[in-house]
């Protein structure tokens, strides 16, 4: 009977978690309400909007996010910020997940089909950014012909260069990965907006080409959903009196300065991850969430559906074991988004990252643990269920207290790895946003301009967790099987 209490008290501890507390905490009461603003930028495009560390703690600034606070400020709402990559922001604004997308983004005819724009608010010139070394193989637009050139996913750059004959492209979700690219002699020339390429040329390892990409000036304007005319005019009002106070002009001079006062990059990775510890902690706390709900909930979505398997009616096994199948021939990328941006789109349905990460974790972990069950109780001796039922007990009580108790031991190491995976893989789930402890290995190299580093520090957090664990299951399973040693 306690054992009952201590079971439920448990699951219902996880359940306020998952539900309440980290959802509020980390995203604010839902993005829908009356009085909130959620904006939907890329944050890797300084002075338009980039990470900054204020005060020891992670912010989301820029010109863009000026604006967006006047915005927020004359509607009277609170500003909510979703950081995603930037060809995420049009899917993400069409199912709703935002309400506005500020990221310099420029009002093509192609995005009007499914988008509606404010009046522009900024522009500027496309340019070339090549090695200094460079700098005299690219004078004109000819000598790119056939150059390996990088750009932003989902960008108009990106389509200006698949207009450059036979180059080979390659595209990426965040500018600094670029301009790392291009260092380390994988791409050539990266294709930029002048006002964000000014911040790394102080890095005199890179440079400006003469070759002029494309002559016509950049525009910026804000994202609105098809049809929501009242934000519109609401956006287009703040930006007409920005204008006529001059005050864009002076907004993007101050974010200019902001980003060019880089912190002193701190040198060696122990510096590194002295200066950014509080941002692999929240990483590491988040990882840990995902990690133990996702084994949790698949522990139980697992049993369960390994006991239906064994159901031995045709049409429930039949469920469940393609049910396993579809979750494990799949990838949990696939799954990821599907969940997340898929069922926005389709249903309406927007999880938080948190969220979607849990369920995504959950049921894929379930369906290798529905497999793990199901060894372990085929192999239990038939003898043990024969044995109980003669002794008068139903198959399900059988199950419960003598097949299942040497079921679960026997698979106790299997389960242990399965956790162990999920913690790794868990990572993925960083690709919506979700701060884990990867997430913040992107962020703290976003700030710090160092590509090695940041990620190497991540993967010993991740090996310090798993190594752990494993040596503490390790010690767990000895105790367990000391018994069967007497
Ligand atoms: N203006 C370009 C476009 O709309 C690039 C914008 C990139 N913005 C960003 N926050 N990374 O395609």
């Amino acid at each position: 009977m306690k054992k009952h209490y201590r079971y439920t008290a448990l699951l219902l501890l996880m359940l306020v978690l998952l539900t309440g507390f980290p959802v509020q905490a980390a995203y604010g009461a839902g993005s829908q309400s009356e009085n909130t603003l959620v904006l939907g930028t890329s944050a890797d495009f300084a002075p338009y909007e980039f990470h900054k560390t204020i005060n020891g703690k992670d912010q989301i600034v820029g010109f863009d996010i000026d604006i967006a606070d006047e915005i927020a400020k004359d509607m009277g709402a609170k500003l909510i910020i979703e950081d995603m990559s930037f060809d995420a922001l049009l899917p993400a604004l069409q199912s709703g997940r935002v309400d506005l997308v500020i990221s310099g983004m420029t009002p093509t005819d192609e995005r009007r089909k499914s988008i509606d724009f404010s009046d522009n608010y900024y522009q500027s010139k496309q340019v070339l950014m090549v090695r200094t070394e460079d700098k005299e193989r690219y004078k004109s637009m000819d000598s790119m012909k056939g150059e390996k050139i990088g750009a932003q996913k989902g960008s108009v750059q990106e389509e200006i260069a698949r207009s450059i004959p036979e180059a080979v492209i390659t595209s990426l979700d965040r500018i600094p990965d670029l301009v790392l690219q291009l260092q380390t002699k994988r791409i050539n020339a990266v294709i930029l907006e002048d006002t964000v390429a000014v911040g790394y040329l102080q890095n005199s390892a890179v440079t400006l080409a003469e070759a002029v990409p494309d002559d016509a000036p950049v525009q910026a304007a804000i994202g609105i959903r098809k049809g929501n005319t009242e934000l519109l005019t609401k956006v287009n009002s703040t930006i007409a009196h920005l204008k006529s106070e001059n005050r864009i002009t002076e907004i993007v001079k101050q974010a200019s300065m902001l980003s060019v006062d880089k912190p002193q990059s701190p040198g060696n990775i122990f510096t590194i991850f002295w200066e950014y510890r509080s941002y692999y902690a929240l990483g590491l706390g988040y990882t840990l969430l995902l990690s133990a709900l996702g084994v949790l909930f698949g522990f139980i979505i697992g049993l369960t559906i390994s006991l239906l398997r064994m159901s031995g009616i045709r049409a429930i096994t039949l469920l469940s074991t393609t049910y396993v199948e579809i979750l494990r021939g799949t990838p949990m990328l696939a799954q990821l988004l599907i969940i997340h941006y898929g069922l926005a789109l389709t249903l309406g349905i927007n999880f938080t990252p948190l969220q979607s990460g849990i369920i995504t974790l959950s049921l894929n972990s379930s369906a290798y643990l529905a497999e793990i069950f199901r060894a372990g109780i085929q192999g239990v001796d038939r003898g043990q269920m024969e044995a109980a039922r003669s002794l008068g007990m139903s198959r399900w009580l059988a199950m419960r207290h003598v097949i299942l108790p040497q079921a679960f031991k026997s698979v106790l190491p299997a389960i242990g790895n399965e956790f162990i995976t999920i913690i790794k893989e868990s990572s993925i789930i960083s690709v919506i946003g979700m701060a884990d402890i990867m997430y913040q290995a992107g962020v703290v190299k976003n700030i710090t301009y160092k590509g090695l580093s940041p990620l190497i520090i991540s993967a010993a957090i991740y090996f310090v967790l798993t190594f752990t664990l494993s040596k503490l299951l390790g010690a767990w399973e000895r105790r367990m099987g000391a018994s069967d040693h007497r």
